[in-house]
């Protein structure tokens, strides 16, 4: 039996009991059998939630680039570790194996280091989805610099935020990026975010639109001449176990973002290995994740886990809707793609466009389907298994989040047999626990409650950049000796856990916890709904009563919106049950969203309260606009 990949569902158990009363032992296997470190640790785990404080593989020394990308070189030289995709169908796609990938890393890190950046310096890095982008990640870690990616959709007054919170010494970004028909001018973002930004002394500028920017003397620098100059060979810097790798901004529900800190060798391990058993990994594999190097799923699942395992990863640059909305399964035929990871936002916009722009394409060669990032609601669940999977490509609705760094909480595909909208069975070595409010862990099956994690793994982050104290508090201080992972989760009959939902999000209706997810699976059951959201509103008698925002498919005919509202309603209570119905129904031209794609339901919740005086920053939504319609139209 191999602990490294799991095959069939007895083994899983087997290695999952395995994790549990032997963690020490089982990481060790793992870290001992499959990476190259350059001295083994002195100690597997120490760990204190009270503190809170953890440690995984401590007095070790390693490299994480070694493990990317040097051991890979003997045997995979040749092989393409980076498969780009332009945002431009008609521009080729760029094929970087591991070795030219070895020498651009190394011309990128001997460009920091030639620009003042030591091990332990904060880098930013504002980069569209281009090659420059995983490679400016990898450079920073092979002279142990901390990268800090900010999403290169964010705007000038987030991007100083992040850049002040943690010193970034240098900026990496682009002169432009094309995100569709669009193209945007992020290096005047960054122009106007430096104004903020004192601390930073160097500008690296990748060209990618060839549009006209601004060189700032003494601080901007185009890069692709400092490349060309650069040797081909950088030692990598020898790192502690624990020295911090990135930091990653992740938004509170309250005051500014969060810098979670993500530690060397335990991210290592635990990304290489999730995403090896998780996506069923296999030598010849052409794996794409589609989200953006900006957010958490692309450090782990397009960067460091795939290159860990010597794998193919596609990076995308464009978007799902350009040239039309068949793009990702045009690309999925042009390059025969064997697993496939999205959001479940992305699948329903594509659900919306019919089955033509897939059927379109060949996409024989998908054997996994991944979604991940919110709950995948029922409706698009089946639209993913059958019209692209055809039936016989397991999806994977995989749980976790930033602080986590990698999956926490999915079915291991042809192993662990699926259910629409489960998350299904906690991954290896992680322990959850569903909590009452009171603070007791609710056992047995059948169950619904706060989702917490019971022992650290390797992967957990270590830390907030320059603020323990909200570490602990944020993730520490609500039940004691646990990390609170701030969603609800139910348990069913068989142990397979399904996400409910942020607990900020859980509505308590005349006594009875209703989620929000499933209300709005069943409303988006209506054939006439493209999307939903559910809000709670104060009710004389209810205490809280349910305000639903609902945006219709465009079919071009008009309906009678009060057939539409009874319509809505009679599903919920066919579904869920009439406790579950909506007070109110307002039908919207569309949600608030944040950039990756989540509703923002703080506005939604105070529009349904009539609490409008004060919506808090509303700049950083993907569509400020419809915030307007929708307070217009509130009933
Ligand atoms: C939500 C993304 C239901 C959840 C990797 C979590 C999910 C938050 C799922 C983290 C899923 C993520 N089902 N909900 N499969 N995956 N979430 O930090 O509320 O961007 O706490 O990390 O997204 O979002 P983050």
């Amino acid at each position: 039996m191999s602990n490294y990949h799991i095959k069939h569902l007895e083994e899983y158990y087997q290695v999952y009991r395995k994790s549990i009363r032997e963690p020490e032992n089982f990481w060790e296997e793992v870290a001992e059998e499959h990476f190259v470190w350059r001295k083994k640790w002195d100690n597997v785990l120490s760990w204190d939630f009270t503190k809170p404080e953890v440690k995984w593989f401590e007095g070790a020394k390693l490299n994480i680039t070694e493990n990317c990308i040097d051991r890979h070189l003997a045997t995979r030289g040749d092989k393409t570790a980076i498969l780009f995709e332009p945002n431009n169908p008609d521009e080729p796609s760029e094929h970087i194996t591991y070795s030219q990938l070895h020498k651009r890393v190394n011309q990128f890190a001997n460009v920091l280091k030639a620009h003042g950046i030591q091990k332990g310096d904060r880098v930013c890095i504002y980069v569209p989805m281009i090659p420059e982008l995983a490679i400016s990640l990898l450079a920073c870690a092979r002279i142990g610099a901390i990268h800090s990616v900010v999403f290169a959709g964010f705007s000038s007054t987030a991007v100083a935020t992040r850049i002040n919170d943690s010193d970034c010494k240098m900026v990496i970004t682009a002169d432009g990026s094309y995100r569709g028909a669009k193209s945007i001018d992020l290096k005047g973002i960054v122009d106007e975010a430096l104004e903020e930004c004192p601390g930073v002394k160097t500008v690296l500028v990748a060209k990618r639109t060839n549009s006209e920017v601004h060189m700032k003397e003494g601080r901007d620098l185009w890069l692709q001449p400092l490349l060309d100059a650069a040797s081909t060979e950088c030692k990598a810097e020898i790192m502690d176990a624990e020295d911090p790798l990135f930091i990653l901004y992740t938004s509170g529900s309250t005051g500014k973002p969060k810098g979670m800190v993500h530690t060397t060798a335990g991210y290592m391990v635990y990304t290489a290995y999730t995403f090896k058993n998780a996506f069923q990994y296999r030598e010849n594999d052409v794996y794409w994740c589609t989200a953006d190097i900006g957010w958490i799923t692309g450090h782990s699942y397009i960067v460091y886990g795939p290159l860990a395992n010597g794998a193919t990863s596609v990076m995308f640059e464009g978007v799902p809707s350009y040239p039309d909305f068949g793009r990702f399964w045009q690309i999925v035929d042009k390059h025969n793609v064997t697993q496939f990871y999205t959001a479940p936002t992305a699948i329903r916009a594509l659900a919306k466009q019919g089955v033509e722009l897939v059927e379109k394409y060949d996409l024989s060669s998908l054997k996994v389907l991944g979604s991940v990032g919110e709950p995948i609601n029922e409706e698009a669940w089946h639209w993913y298994n059958d019209v692209v999977g055809k039936n016989k490509s397991p999806i994977i609705d995989s749980w976790w989040q930033t602080e986590t760094g990698g999956i926490m909480i999915t079915p291991i595909p042809y192993v662990t047999p699926t259910k629409p909208t489960y998350a299904t069975l906690p991954f290896i070595g992680i322990q959850p626990a569903l909590m009452d409010e009171a603070g007791n862990e609710l056992k047995g099956n059948q169950i619904e409650g706060r989702l917490c994690i019971k022992f650290p793994w390797p992967s957990i982050a270590r830390t907030i950049w320059g603020n323990h104290e909200r570490y602990r508090e944020t993730y520490f201080s609500t039940y004691e000796n646990k990390y609170f992972t701030g969603d609800g989760a139910l348990r069913d009959e068989v142990g397979y856990y399904r996400i409910t939902g942020r607990v900020d999000d859980v509505i308590i209706v005349s006594g009875h916890n209703l989620g929000t997810a499933p209300i709005e699976d069943a409303i988006n059951e209506h054939p006439a709904v493209a999307e939903s959201a559910i809000v709670g509103f104060p009710h004389d008698i209810k205490g809280s009563a349910l305000y639903g925002y609902v945006t219709l498919k465009d079919t071009g005919e008009s309906r009678n919106h009060d057939n539409l509202r009874k319509e809505i309603n009679q599903l919920i209570s066919d579904r869920i049950g009439p406790i579950a119905k909506l007070d109110k129904i307002q039908f919207t031209n569309g949600l608030p969203k944040t950039r990756s794609g989540k509703i923002m339901r703080r506005i939604l919740r105070k529009i349904a309260s009539k609490d409008t005086s004060n919506l808090g920053d509303t700049s950083t939504l993907l569509n400020p606009e419809v915030v307007q319609d929708i307070m217009d139209e509130a009933l």
